[in-house]
C-alpha cells in the first residue's frame, strides 16, 4: 500500500526495546508520519502501547491480518528480522529492519530477493548514512577537494562498562563488537570510499577473556584501489569512535574528536569534525598543509531515516540503505570473521562474500 506524498503514512514498530522506543520517538516527532501500532510480545509493551494511545499487537501476523500500516520498523532481536520482514513484504508492506539485516547473509539475501520480486521496498536501519555529517562528508570526497582517496584509518575504540557483561549472550559468540559495532562502520565506509573487495582480520579475547572477541584489527581492500586498518574494540578507554564523536546520540558524551582519516592524492579529511587538510601549491611534504573545515548541520539522524522512509513508502524516493546495501555490509562482516577465525586474507569474491 502507497501512501500519497504529502499524506501522513502510519508506520508500525515491531520491537519496543532499547532502539525501537527511539524509532517510535522520531516517528512522533515526525509531522507526517504516526504510530499505527506496537508490535511485541511483552506485556510492557502493551502498557507502552497504551500509554501512547496507539495499537497493540503481539505479533506482526496478528497486526497485517488486522490492519496493515503503511509500513512497519523492525526493530526485534537479529534472529526474527527476516521471518519479521517477509510477514510485511509478503502482505506489501514496507519495512525498515534494523541492523544487521540478519543474523546471517543466507537468510538475508532470501528477504532481499523476495521483497525484489514482489517490488516491496526494504530499507536497513544504518541510520547513521542519514546523518548531514556524513552527507556533507561525501559532499567533500565527491567534490574531488581530496582528490583519489589512498588510505583510511578509522577507530572504533570504546569502553564497555563491565556491567554490560551481565547479560549473558553478549559475552558468546554471536556478539561482540565486530558484530555489534562494527558493522556501522563498515557500511559507512562503503559509503564513503566504495565497495570492499578483500579483508584480512585478526581478533582478540585478551583483555575481557570472554568467548567473544573484545578487539579486532582489519586490513580492508576496496575497489577503487584505496586501502584501510580498521581497529575496534570494547576494551579501551579513548574518545576515537562515531559514539563519542558525532553526538547523535545523547547518551554518548562528545569528546570533538574525530575517528575517520580518509587519505587522498590532494588532501585528507577528518571525520566527524569536518577538517580538510590540503596544499594549494605544490605537493610536498616540505610545503605548509592548509587546513579548513566546513560546516554540516546538525539533524538527529533517526528523524532523516524517518522521514526518507515516508518518502520511500509514497515512491517519491529510492531507499539510501536498501536491503542489499544491508546485505553487502553483512558480507563484510562476515569475511572479517572467516578472515580472523581462518588466519587468511580473504577475497570477497573468490570466497563467496559477494
Ligand atoms: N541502529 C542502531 O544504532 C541500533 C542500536 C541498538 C540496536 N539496534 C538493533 O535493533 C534491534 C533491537 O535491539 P534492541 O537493543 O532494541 O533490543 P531489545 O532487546 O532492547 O528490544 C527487542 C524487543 O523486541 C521484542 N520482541 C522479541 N520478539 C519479538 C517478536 N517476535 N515480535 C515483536 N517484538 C519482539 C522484545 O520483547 C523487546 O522488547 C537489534 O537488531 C539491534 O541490532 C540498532
Amino acid at each position: 500500500m502507497n501512501s500519497e506524498p504529502g499524506k501522513p503514512v502510519h508506520i508500525a514498530v515491531a520491537g519496543a526495546g532499547l532502539i525501537g522506543r527511539r524509532h517510535v520517538q522520531a516517528v512522533d516527532r515526525c509531522d507526517t508520519a504516526i504510530v499505527a501500532a506496537i508490535v511485541d510480545p511483552d506485556l510492557a509493551a502493551r502498557d507502552f502501547a497504551a500509554s501512547i494511545g496507539c495499537d497493540w499487537y503481539a505479533s506482526i501476523d496478528d497486526m497485517l491480518d488486522a490492519s496493515p500500516p503503511d509500513g512497519v520498523i523492525i526493530a526485534t532481536p537479529n534472529q526474527m528480522h527476516v521471518d519479521n520482514g517477509l510477514a510485511c513484504v509478503r502482505a506489501g508492506v514496507p519495512v525498515l529492519v534494523e541492523k544487521p539485516i540478519a543474523d546471517n547473509s543466507a537468510s538475508a539475501a532470501q528477504l532481499v530477493d523476495e521483497a525484489a520480486g514482489l517490488n516491496v521496498p526494504v530499507l536497513v536501519g544504518h541510520h547513521r548514512r542519514h546523518n548531514p555529517l556524513i552527507d556533507a562528508a561525501r559532499q567533500q570526497i565527491e567534490s574531488g577537494s581530496i582528490g583519489d582517496i589512498v588510505a583510511v584509518h578509522a577507530a572504533c575504540w570504546l569502553y564497555k562498562p563491565d556491567a554490560y557483561f551481565d547479560v549473558a549472550w553478549r559475552t558468546r559468540q554471536g556478539a561482540g563488537p565486530v558484530f555489534i559495532n562494527l558493522i556501522h562502520d563498515i557500511d559507512l565506509l562503503r559509503y564513503l570510499v566504495g565497495d570492499v573487495v578483500s579483508v584480512q582480520a585478526a581478533e582478540s579475547a585478551h583483555t575481557r577473556k570472554h568467548d567473544v572477541e573484545d578487539t579486532a584489527a582489519i586490513i580492508v581492500g576496496f575497489a577503487n584501489g584505496a586501502l584501510g586498518t580498521i581497529t575496534v574494540s570494547d576494551s579501551i578507554v579513548a574518545p576515537w569512535s562515531w559514539e563519542l564523536t558525532a553526538a547523535e546520540n545523547p547518551a554518548y558524551p562528545k569528546t570533538g574528536e574525530t575517528c575517520y582519516f580518509i587519505g587522498g592524492t590532494r588532501g585528507s579529511l577528518e571525520i566527524p569534525k569536518g577538517k580538510v587538510w590540503s596544499q594549494d601549491g605544490e605537493r610536498s611534504w616540505w610545503q605548509p598543509i592548509d587546513q579548513t573545515v566546513y560546516d554540516a548541520d546538525s539533524r538527529d539522524p533517526l528523524d532523516a531515516q524517518i522521514e526518507h522512509f515516508r518518502q520511500v513508502i509514497a515512491g517519491a524516493e529510492q531507499p539510501i540503505v536498501s536491503g542489499l546495501e544491508g546485505l553487502k555490509s553483512l558480507k563484510v562482516i562476515e569475511a572479517i570473521k572467516a578472515s580472523a577465525r581462518d588466519g587468511k586474507r580473504i577475497d570477497l569474491e573468490q570466497h563467496g562474500f559477494k
